[in-house]
């Protein structure tokens, strides 16, 4: 029996599509309830729903074989013991530095000015100033980021994006692009040498249906 970790949320119907292109199916009724262990048509196959920044925990520590998880959150992780072999092409979006509308960011790095930058993704965050050579301070939130400059918390936020509504909703614009990111399929490394003969096929498949995702 292999298991693969979910993320439940926004990707879990794109990636139910991704796998019912590889004839694996779910029982959207199951899938709906909350029940976190799913069966598939496959008597071989179990899939764990769990939230998304926990699906790289669950594989590295092979408590699932192989999981689905946002580029996003496998940056903040680090990849320790997790093989990654498939852009899955779903969850595109990217990853970027918003600020309000009026103010002006390029001034500020040019002036090397000290920035409050608010995010989820501290990692990704502080490489990304590292790099450019502008101090921050960093306020690690969980969540709805986009408030943090509205209320003063911080002058700027590095998030994803993908339409640009919710940065519009809330007077934010984009100021830098960090670098495009989609959903990745990620193997135990243990699991991989293992139970190759399992996996191999599965990996195949799913590489097979990402590249004819448009
Ligand atoms: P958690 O529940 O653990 O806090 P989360 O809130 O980031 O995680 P989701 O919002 O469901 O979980 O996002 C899951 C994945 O979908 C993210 O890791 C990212 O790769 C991708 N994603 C997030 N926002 C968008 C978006 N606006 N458009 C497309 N993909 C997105
Ligand atoms: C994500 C992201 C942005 C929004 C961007 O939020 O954090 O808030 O999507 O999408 P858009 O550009 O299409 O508007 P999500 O809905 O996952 O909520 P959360 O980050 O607050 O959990």
């Amino acid at each position: 029996m292999l298991t693969l970790a979910l993320s439940k949320g926004r990707i879990l119907d794109d990636t139910a599509g991704l796998l019912q292109r590889c004839g694996i199916l779910i029982d959207t009724a199951l899938a709906d309830s909350r029940k976190l262990i799913l069966p598939t048509g496959d008597p071989d196959l179990r899939l764990l729903i769990v939230r998304a920044t926990d699906v790289p925990t669950y594989v590295q520590h092979g408590a699932a074989d192989l999981g689905i998880a946002g580029k996003d959150v496998m940056l903040e992780h680090g990849g320790d013991g997790l093989y990654q072999p498939v852009d899955l092409n779903i969850g595109r979006c990217r990853m970027c530095v918003a600020a309000p509308v009026g103010f002006d960011y390029g001034n500020a790095v040019r002036r090397g000015a000290r920035l409050r930058v608010a995010t989820k993704y501290v990692n990704v965050a502080s490489r990304h100033f590292a790099r450019k050579g502008v101090h921050i301070d960093l306020i690690k939130l969980y969540g709805s980021m986009e408030l943090a400059p509205l209320v003063g918390l911080a002058d700027a936020i590095v998030d994803v994006v993908s339409t640009g509504s919710t940065l519009k909703a809330n007077n934010l614009v984009e100021v830098e692009d960090i670098m495009p990111i989609s959903a990745r399929l990620i193997v135990n490394q243990a699991a991989l040498k293992m139970r190759q003969a399992m996996l191999a096929p599965l990996i195949a498949a799913l590489e097979k249906a990402a590249a004819t995702t448009s």
